[in-house]
């Protein structure tokens, strides 16, 4: 199948950016599927195409063949990326991260022997036995979860569900983080059962936490506890907060199994908790803010703006001397930039000096395509308080 494409659509691509909208579509067929993209009837790359989504094309390689094949080489060279595999066995590591590794719409996970995949295609729900097919041949996994259930599928015009495509996956997957032991859930849990994207950040807050020893750390947005659990092996006591009693279940579960004893586990709304924190005058030396996507439109920037600049205002005063702020936004719709301002502009707010320790982002794993803006979403800035 051929999709013809405008003069403007085909500088898209050699730009870089693999996504063209339907303005750019001149002519292709009814049906969606793998496409040969062109402009006045010369190749440019193949592309994955929905006609009924805005954004209908979504190139995957500027190289000639066949198509699915190249889709699979795509594959093929995101394994090779994280090898040696074994490196891995223990923790998990994200093996696809969609246009991060050339492969829009598809996500894969490898959880220890497992491996939870998620399609937000049209185009590939067709191969999603190609797909699978691929994997045990790569990985013999003990099973792999298909977890089709994300609000992109909606979007696409595609069915959600969870299922398993191949072997059996259990409803825990027990794996190790530094010297953490924690569980992935990847039938039910947030993401594919896990925060991999985190896995870094939480890593190097542990490092700076067991050089501050803080007395008193807050883990807010806590979710399984992840960075709680690295923290308070350095601190005296942590309080891990989330408004999800059932997350929370699995963080005293992580704590317990870790053999990690001084968190106290909050279900609590974060923006009233922080707020009767402030009023209480309490004070910590560590603090991390890892909310949700606050934005998860354009158009909800300014609101979004908003809320991060109030959780980490109401941080920042709960914040002793010295103390050590770790923030994230997950969201790709607030730029690195505006991240920035937002905390500049709350720390102008408290009246407080910050140094701002390290600006970093997601885990390696999550890859970051310069010419694709999107694919870098995850923003963290670790602030040590001066005043
Ligand atoms: C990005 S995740 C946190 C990931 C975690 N820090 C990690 O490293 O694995 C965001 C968490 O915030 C929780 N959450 C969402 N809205 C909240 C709110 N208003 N108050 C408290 N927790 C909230 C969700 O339940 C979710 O667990």
């Amino acid at each position: 199948m051929t999709v013809e494409v405008s003069k403007r659509g085909a500088a898209r691509l050699f730009s870089g950016h693999p996504w063209i909208y339907r303005s750019d579509v001149i002519r292709g067929p009814k049906e969606a599927g793998l496409v040969a993209i062109t402009h006045r009837g010369r190749f440019l790359a193949y592309g994955l195409y929905n006609p009924d989504s805005e954004l209908t094309l979504r190139a995957y390689s500027r190289k000639a063949g066949e198509a699915k094949a190249r889709l699979l080489e795509n594959l093929e060279a995101a394994i090779q990326r994280r090898e040696p595999l074994e490196a891995h066995r223990d923790g998990g590591v994200r093996l696809v991260h969609a246009e991060g590794d050339r492969l829009p719409g598809l996500i894969v996970d490898l959880y220890g022997d497992y491996v939870v995949m998620q399609v937000n295609a049209l185009a590939l729900e067709a191969l999603i036995p190609d797909l699978v097919q691929a994997l045990i041949r790569r990985l013999s996994p003990k099973g792999i979860l298909l977890r089709n259930d994300a609000r992109g599928r909606v979007l696409e015009g595609l069915p959600t569900y969870v299922r398993v495509a191949a072997g059996s996956v259990p409803e825990k997957i027990w794996l190790r983080e530094g010297a953490a032991q924690y569980a992935s859930l990847p039938y039910e849990g947030q993401k594919t059962g896990a925060f991999l994207d985190q896995r870094d950040n939480r890593l190097y807050a542990a490092a700076l936490a067991a050089r501050k020893k803080p007395q008193r750390a807050l883990d807010v947005f806590s979710y399984h506890g992840l960075f709680a659990l690295h923290i308070s092996r350095h601190a005296g006591e942590v309080i891990a907060v989330d408004s999800s009693r059932l997350a929370l279940d699995q963080a005293e579960e992580n704590a317990r199994r870790s053999g990690i004893s001084n968190i106290r586990f909050v279900e609590a709304n974060a923006f009233d908790l922080l707020r009767s924190l402030e009023k209480a005058r309490e004070g910590f030396d560590l603090i991390v803010l890892d909310p949700p996507s606050f934005a998860r439109k354009k158009h909800d920037l300014p609101k979004a703006f908003r809320a991060y600049k109030e959780i980490n205002l109401r941080a920042m005063k709960l914040l002793r001397p010295g103390g050590l702020l770790f923030s994230a936004s997950c969201s790709h719709h607030l730029s690195e930039a505006h991240f920035e301002a937002m905390l500049r502009e709350a720390a102008a707010d408290v009246g407080r000096s910050f140094q701002l320790l390290t600006k970093r982002s997601q885990s390696w794993d999550h890859p970051i395509v310069l010419n694709v803006p999107e694919t870098h979403y995850l923003k963290f800035a670790a602030l040590e308080a001066l005043t």
